[in-house]
């Protein structure tokens, strides 16, 4: 009676057949207005919908969880893709439900933007800065990527001026590492939607503001050498 869905990375065009489909027979749909305005045109109009915000996303999820309890058919739905960068509302939405609650994956800004980079998923470390809670460990495991020669596929942190981790504050936070000031970055913006991509060096990137809905591609210098057969010669 509750399930939480991958809205896509904000193109409708996007979204699962599945996920529409669940979506179209909800009698409850949820989520943050971003998310909700995605999939608004494909919402039931006789369905109640649950718009949330940072702020009052617990107490909105407890009125989710008690459609859902009293037998509605109530559809939580998450940005991109609910298994990068959308655990912690996934725990918020099981927490609210007091068990846990079934996943429709949906197609990530990651799995997007490799595809607009040519990025092969194998040879790349996916990290979040957009969570709660202690980002010391990820910022650790993004230097240690690098550092063994990975691509990093990396979602900035937009909130607050005290906890923000955004791409100039990323680029910083590497070269204060050690990470050469000339290593390439690429910030891609609103994938799928108004495309814009920026491609610099760390140095460069440390001075640029970019918006919130940005994800930055850090691609190794030591890319692998293709390891197929040989090419039959000419
Ligand atoms: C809480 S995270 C959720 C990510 C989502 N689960 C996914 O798989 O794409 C939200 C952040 O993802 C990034 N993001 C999501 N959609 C994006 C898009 N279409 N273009 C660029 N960045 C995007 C932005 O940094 C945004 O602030």
């Amino acid at each position: 009676m509750i399930i939480c869905i991958g809205a896509g990375p904000g193109d409708i065009g996007y979204l699962t057949q599945h996920g529409a489909r669940l979506i179209g027979e909800a009698d409850v749909v949820a989520g943050f207005e971003a998310v909700l305005e995605v999939v608004h045109s494909i919402i039931p109009a006789a369905a109640q919908t649950v718009t949330m915000t940072y702020r009052d996303q617990v107490a909105m999820l407890a009125q989710v969880a008690e459609a859902h309890h009293a037998g509605k058919r109530c559809v939580v739905v998450f940005m991109g893709d609910i298994h990068f960068s959308g655990f912690q509302y996934l725990e918020r939405v099981e927490r609210a439900c007091g068990h846990p609650v079934d996943t429709l994956p949906g197609i990530s800004s990651a799995q997007i933007l490799a595809s607009r980079a040519k990025v092969c998923f194998d040879e790349t470390t996916f990290i979040t800065f957009h969570r709660r809670g202690d980002l010391a460990p990820f910022k650790r495991h993004l230097l240690h990527v690098l550092q063994d020669g990975r691509n990093a596929i990396v979602i900035p942190c937009p909130w607050d001026a005290a906890r923000s981790f955004m791409p100039r504050h990323i680029a910083a936070y590497l070269i204060e590492q050690g990470i050469d000031p000339g290593q390439p970055i690429e910030v891609w913006e609103n994938l799928t939607r108004a495309e814009a991509e920026w491609h610099g060096t760390l140095a460069a990137c440390a001075q640029i503001e970019f918006s919130d809905m940005s994800i930055i591609l850090i691609r190794t210098p030591q890319p692998m050498a293709s390891q197929i057969e040989a090419a039959e010669p000419a």
